[in-house]
């Protein structure tokens, strides 16, 4: 079994690769979420993967929900796979200390975090995407073998990353207010379906936050119309589509 998280496609695509490679069933932890409930596995589950973005170098708080309260066999084999647009810290570690894993991988892809950062250059988000599809059958092998594995980019300072500037993106950066939109805005809902911890509200035909927002920018990438920035700076950075790059 894979149970996937994903704003803007990049885990759902790493994922469902996983699932076709290894034969496993793929399920949206958002559908789980949605519901308020968390799926009963059976006993003689085989494998459980996990995968999700990474954010701020730590695992989104919806996954950390889903995932203590995932009863998982103990005789099951317990590995994460997430992405991220360049490292992931200690998050990974962090996460293995209340959800015992097995093994774990990082895979690099395209960044999609325009508020701080720009989209990458086409050539590198194509670049990224293709370095992904050669890694990833060399992880459902080990899957599949059921290998303890530890294959993680934690890049620099990793610790101060997970433990102090998480806590501190939580806090001080994830806010709703600087959420604009105009009036190219057709009022579709494409955002509100979108937005896979339900933070989005349609009110007089345009989309409302509210504080269950993770700042996952799915509604910004996915308008068809480019009506949804966040502050002054992320119009001219564009928006992020997978199914450019693959
Ligand atoms: C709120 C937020 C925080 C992020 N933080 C990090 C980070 O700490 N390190 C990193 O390498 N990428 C970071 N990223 C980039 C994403 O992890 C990466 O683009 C990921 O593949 C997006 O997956 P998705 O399309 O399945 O949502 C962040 C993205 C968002 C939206």
């Amino acid at each position: 079994m894979i149970f996937y998280f994903s704003a803007t496609g990049n885990s759902r695509w790493v994922a469902g690769q996983l699932a076709e490679l290894t034969g496993d069933e793929l399920f949206n932890m958002a559908d789980f979420l949605r519901e308020g409930r968390v799926p009963a596995l059976p006993a003689d589950t085989a494998r459980v993967g996990v995968v999700f973005p990474i954010h701020s170098w730590y695992v989104p708080a919806p996954v950390l929900r889903f995932l203590s309260q995932l009863a998982v066999p103990a005789s099951a084999y317990r590995y994460a796979v997430c992405t991220c647009g360049d490292d992931v810290g200690r998050g990974l570690s962090r996460l293995s200390r209340h959800f015992p894993l097995d093994a774990a991988w990082s895979v690099q892809m395209p960044n999609t975090y325009v508020p701080m950062f720009d989209l990458d250059a086409p050539e590198l988000a194509r670049q990224k995407v293709a370095d992904a599809r050669t890694f990833l059958p060399a992880i459902a092998e080990a899957v599949v073998r059921k290998e303890h594995a530890w294959c993680v980019h934690e890049g620099g300072f990793p610790r101060c990353k997970t433990y102090v500037v998480y806590p501190l993106f939580k806090h001080f950066c994830v806010k709703t207010k600087a959420f604009r939109v105009d009036n190219a805005c057709i009022s579709c809902g494409r955002c509100e379906q979108n937005c896979p911890v339900s933070a989005i509200r349609l009110v007089d035909g345009r989309p409302v936050w509210n504080k269950a927002c993770i700042h996952c920018m799915a509604c910004l990438h996915g308008c068809p119309v480019n009506a949804i920035s966040y502050g002054a700076g992320t119009r001219k950075k564009g928006q992020y589509r997978l199914e450019d790059y693959l």
